[in-house]
């Protein structure tokens, strides 16, 4: 299938405007979500074998997961696992619904295999994402891999008003999802990143912490928080967010959110599509991103899990990631560019790289 997607879905879907292909793309997913021979095919056709690992306080089947942004409003959540992703992270979704950014605001730059989008969080809403997925759940198609949810701020509400606007997105889907992960770091809403400094950042993780426990009352375990930065931060913020991040008891960081930066010497139409404000993913990120997650894991000292994205495309990536000290990986743009034989293709890699050793001993093996 893997020359299937290059060389006859690929062409098909970069004719079209990147929006539209992804809107059609997903309308499709959903459609065969609904289906019980299409999800068994594409279970059969993806193939992917079983690696288990543990993490989070979680169990996984496998350790690449679908990166925040693809489906935003739970659209596809079965299918997810019968493409044979071990994990899937949903949204980033706001409290209130919001359009995002006039269009357009998905930008392909083919010959660098990156994307550069604007989106702005166009979404439903949590109310209406909650209500989605227990749907999925009352129908019996709820994946039985972990589905986390990105939680991102609504656009309307002020800066300062932040901790409510995720606690009450938090709130509402807390039953809904295995893991949470707080966005901070997207550069398409104004003056997110600026909720990355320490105060701010530490006022919305005790917020959701504390309701985090309340939720979970006694006899259940609180809900894995981690917290998303942006490749952008200077090692001095970072090292910031790692220990705020530990005095709330988070469970890891997601490294990284898409950069503003742009690479240096592109070809013409690249250096046209880079113009494009917004924020840049794929492989242009890859080197940047896995340096983010050797240090967080270095400055962590084990004690958070570190979930590696940005610019995986191939088995070499994830692994030189983890390596670099993710306990798990992501993937958004390698799927656009290489289609949904990529993870097959990661998890088998990962399984002959591994030749036996425990995942435990591998991670973080070259962050020193
Ligand atoms: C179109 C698009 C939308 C995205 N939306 C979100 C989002 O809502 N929340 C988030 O945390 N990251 C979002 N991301 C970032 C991805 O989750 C990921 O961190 C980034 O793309 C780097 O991974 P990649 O190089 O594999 O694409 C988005 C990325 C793209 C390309």
């Amino acid at each position: 299938m893997s020359w299937l997607y290059r060389h006859v879905a690929r062409p098909l879907l970069f004719t079209q405007e990147s929006e539209v292909a992804h809107d059609r793309t997903l309308a499709a997913l959903a459609l065969a979500s609904r289906s019980r021979f299409l999800r068994g095919l594409t279970e059969a056709l993806c193939d992917v074998p079983p690696l288990p690992v543990a993490a989070l306080g979680l169990r996984f089947p496998n350790p690449v997961g679908l990166a925040a942004g693809m489906d935003k409003q739970g659209l596809a959540v079965p299918i997810w696992q019968a493409m044979g992703f071990g994990f899937s992270e949903l949204g980033g979704v706001t409290w209130h619904a919001q359009p995002g950014n006039p269009k357009p605001r998905m930008f392909r730059v083919v010959a660098e295999e990156a994307l550069v989008n604007r989106m702005g969080f166009n979404n439903g809403g949590a109310p209406v994402l909650a209500q989605r997925l227990r749907h999925w759940k009352n129908l019996g198609l709820w994946p039985i891999h972990p589905v986390g949810i990105n939680l991102g701020k609504s656009k309307i509400t002020p800066l300062p008003a932040a901790p409510g606007d995720y606690l009450s997105s938090f709130s509402e889907l807390w039953e809904e999802a295995d893991f949470f992960v707080v966005n901070v770091s997207s550069p398409n809403t104004p003056n997110l990143r600026q909720l990355q400094d320490r105060d701010a950042l530490s006022e919305i993780l005790f917020c959701l912490q504390e309701r985090n426990r309340l939720l979970a009352a006694e006899y259940r375990k609180p809900k894995p928080v981690l917290v998303k930065v942006a490749p952008d931060l200077s090692w001095e913020a970072l090292d910031e967010i790692v220990e705020v991040a530990l005095a709330h008891s988070l469970a890891g960081i997601v490294a990284s959110n898409t950069t503003l930066a742009r690479p240096l010497n592109s070809d013409p139409v690249a250096t046209q599509l880079y113009r494009e404000v917004g924020g840049l993913s794929g492989r242009p990120l890859r080197q940047r991103s896995t340096e983010l997650v050797r240090h967080l894991y270095r400055r962590s000292e084990g004690k958070l899990q570190i979930v590696g994205v940005g610019g995986i495309n191939s088995a070499d990536d994830a692994w030189e990631k983890i390596l670099a000290g993710a306990s798990l990986v992501q993937i958004y743009s390698g799927l656009v560019f290489h289609g949904p034989l990529l993870v097959r293709e990661i998890v088998l890699g990962l399984h002959d790289r591994l030749s036996g050793a425990k995942w435990e001993d591998v991670v973080g093996a070259e962050a020193h």
